[in-house]
C-alpha cells in the first residue's frame, strides 16, 4: 500500500515539475501568450532595434582607457526579450578574445546554473557591469564603472527583465549602491529599475569554493518561483 502511495507522490511531483518547466519555457522566449510571434509585438521590435544600435555605439566606445587594451568589446548576449538577466563583473581573457560574455570556465558553470532551472542560455540575457576587460583582470575602477554603467542601465531599460541576477560582490554592490558583503546580500530580492534583483555568488567564486554551490542552487530556485509567478506581457 505504502509503495503505491509513494509511486503516486512521485508521479504528482514529476507532473508539477513538468508544468513549471513548460510555463518557464513558454515564458522564456518573448515571454507572452498574446503575441506568440516575435514580430507581432511592436514595443519589443523597437526595443530590439534600439538594443542593436546601443550595441553598435558600445562596440566603438572610446570613453575610458580600457579601449586601448581590449581586443573586443563584450556588450552582452542572449534573448533581447528575456524575463531573466544575469549581470557579471567584467570580461576576462576568453571573453575579451571572443567578444562574448561568460565563455570561459566560470561561463561553463553559469550555463549549468541557468540550466538548473530549466532554461537555456539563449532564453536569458547575459551582460557585465564593464564591457571591456581590465588588464590582468584587475578590479574595475570607480571611474570605469561610472562611465560604462550607462550602457547597462539602457540595456536593462530595453530588455525589461522581470528578474536580474547579480553575479558576485561587484555586480551586487554596484547595482544596489550598497557596500554590504555578498554573503549578506545574496538570497534576497531587492527592487531595481522595476525588476526584482537577486544577488548570488559569482561562478568564478564557486569554482574556488564548490561547497557554496548549494546556496546558489537555493537562490536559483527562488528566481524560478518568481519567474513563474510573473507573466511578462510584451
Ligand atoms: N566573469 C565575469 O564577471 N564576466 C564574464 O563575462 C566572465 C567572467
Ligand atoms: N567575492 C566576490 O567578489 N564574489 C562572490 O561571489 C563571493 C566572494
Amino acid at each position: 500500500m505504502k509503495s503505491v502511495k509513494d509511486e503516486l507522490k512521485k508521479i504528482i511531483e514529476a507532473v508539477k515539475k513538468y508544468i513549471e518547466l513548460e510555463e518557464l519555457a513558454g515564458a522564456g522566449l518573448y515571454g507572452n501568450r498574446s503575441f506568440p510571434d516575435t514580430g507581432a509585438c511592436p514595443r519589443r521590435e523597437s526595443a530590439e532595434m534600439l538594443l542593436d544600435s546601443l550595441k553598435k555605439e558600445a562596440l566603438s566606445c572610446l570613453k575610458c582607457d580600457l579601449c586601448k587594451t581590449r581586443t573586443h568589446v563584450v556588450f552582452g548576449a542572449g534573448n533581447p526579450g528575456a524575463k531573466l538577466m544575469f549581470v557579471g563583473e567584467a570580461p576576462g581573457m576568453q571573453e575579451d578574445l571572443q567578444g562574448l560574455p561568460f565563455v570561459g570556465r566560470a561561463g561553463k558553470l553559469l550555463t549549468r546554473i541557468i540550466e538548473s532551472i530549466g532554461l537555456k542560455r539563449k532564453d536569458v540575457y547575459i551582460a557585465n557591469i564593464l564591457k571591456c576587460r581590465p588588464p590582468g583582470n584587475r578590479n574595475p575602477l570607480p571611474t570605469e564603472i561610472l562611465t560604462c554603467e550607462e550602457y547597462l542601465i539602457k540595456q536593462i531599460e530595453l530588455i525589461r527583465p522581470r528578474v536580474i541576477c547579480a553575479l558576485g560582490k561587484f555586480a551586487a554592490q554596484t547595482l544596489l549602491r550598497n557596500q554590504e558583503s555578498i554573503t549578506r546580500l545574496r538570497g534576497r530580492f531587492f527592487d531595481y529599475q522595476g525588476a526584482k534583483l537577486m544577488p548570488t555568488f559569482h561562478p568564478a567564486y564557486l569554482l574556488r569554493n564548490p561547497q557554496d554551490k548549494r546556496l546558489v542552487w537555493e537562490d536559483m530556485k527562488k528566481i524560478r518561483k518568481e519567474l513563474i509567478s510573473r507573466e511578462k506581457i510584451c
